[in-house]
């Protein structure tokens, strides 16, 4: 299936000469949902802000559904939904109107039967005559993710939908984001939070400094993740792995001072007892026991380090 999306060494220099975006090469297939994970400063915004036409790209290309961003930029959009990262709407315009306003925005001929079905999905039918600034935070949240899929956009771009707000709602809106799925939009959505992309998404993307520095399927990544390890220091150097040890595959530091296991925290068993059993067994002194749980920066740091070598 060719992608919904595909963005080809896409640069962003902003025109202070900040590198915000390093060749940025990416395919999203339909149907999938995508998070963008990385910290403050990534180049998340930036990303999507030039997908959307709202900055244009230095270099590189982006084709939305097989039309080009710039060549054929309205069409390409058309086929776009976005929810910015900012909060911003008309005080004092109704639910309803500002939604319909958004599809005539994209040329769409009125339909009212889509837009009860997109304010009851998101459970605004009862606030429709609302006026916006009536609304608590999380209602207009939903506002937003109306106003973008108010001209039947086949992707959806949600920029940081949880960043500063509640437990509940944040649950709330990954309900939202699956419902969507079903209805077979593509989404893309970024975030700083690892587990909101382990609870929502397919695929995870991770960017640092303006670097897409991997995109993974998310069971694998979190795999990865739920690594930790265990460093055994022993009071004798020794030059390799004991006999008797074997069965553990072990890892022995480079000094010969500590043998270092990796298990998997979320395993049933980590075999940790057994491990320290049998070194007691093979006649080894323990000085120091450290654990280590690998995290996103690890990943960060080890494809970083990966790519240099
Ligand atoms: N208009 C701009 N001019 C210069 N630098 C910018 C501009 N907009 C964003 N940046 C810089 O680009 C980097 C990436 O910003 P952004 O895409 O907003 O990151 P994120 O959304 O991942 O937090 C940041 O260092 C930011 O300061
Ligand atoms: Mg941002």
């Amino acid at each position: 299936m060719p992608a919904i999306l595909s963005i080809r060494d896409l640069c962003k220099t902003y025109d202070d000469g900040f590198e915000a975006l390093k060749s940025i090469t990416l395919d999203i297939e339909e149907g999938e949902i995508l998070a963008l994970l990385g910290p403050n400063g990534a180049g998340k915004t930036t990303l999507i802000s030039t997908i959307c036409g709202i900055t244009t790209p230095t270099t590189g290309s982006v084709s939305v559904g097989g039309h080009d961003i710039l060549t054929s930029y309205r069409a390409a959009r058309a086929m776009i939904g976005l929810v910015p990262q900012e909060v911003a709407l008309e005080p004092f315009e109704r639910v309803i109107n500002t939604v319909r306003l958004s599809r005539g925005l994209f040329g769409k001929p009125r339909n009212d039967a889509h837009i009860e079905d997109i304010l009851r999905k998101l459970s605004l039918w009862d606030k429709k005559d609302s006026q916006l600034s009536m609304l608590s935070g999380g209602m207009k949240r939903r506002v937003l993710i109306a106003k973008a899929l108010s001209h039947e956009p086949r992707v959806l771009f949600l920029d940081e939908p949880t960043a500063g707000v509640d437990v509940e709602l944040r649950k709330d809106m990954w309900d939202i984001v699956a419902d969507l799925k079903s209805s077979g939009v593509t989404i893309i959505l970024t975030t700083h939070y690892i587990e909101e992309a382990e609870a929502i998404a397919d695929h995870v993307g991770i960017i640092t400094k303006g670097e897409l520095l991997l995109v993974e399927d998310k069971a694998k990544l979190m795999a990865q993740l739920g690594q930790k390890q265990i460093e055994v220091q022993v009071s004798e150097v020794i030059t390799s792995v004991p006999d008797a040890l074997q069965d553990h595959a072990l890892e022995l530091t480079p000094s010969g001072e500590a043998l270092i296991y990796t298990y998997d925290t979320r395993a049933e068993r980590t075999g940790i007892t057994k491990l320290l059993n049998d070194i007691a067994a093979a006649g080894l002194i323990l000085r120091d026991v450290q654990t280590r749980q690998s995290s996103l920066e690890d990943i960060f740091v080890g494809l970083v380090s990966g790519e240099k070598s």
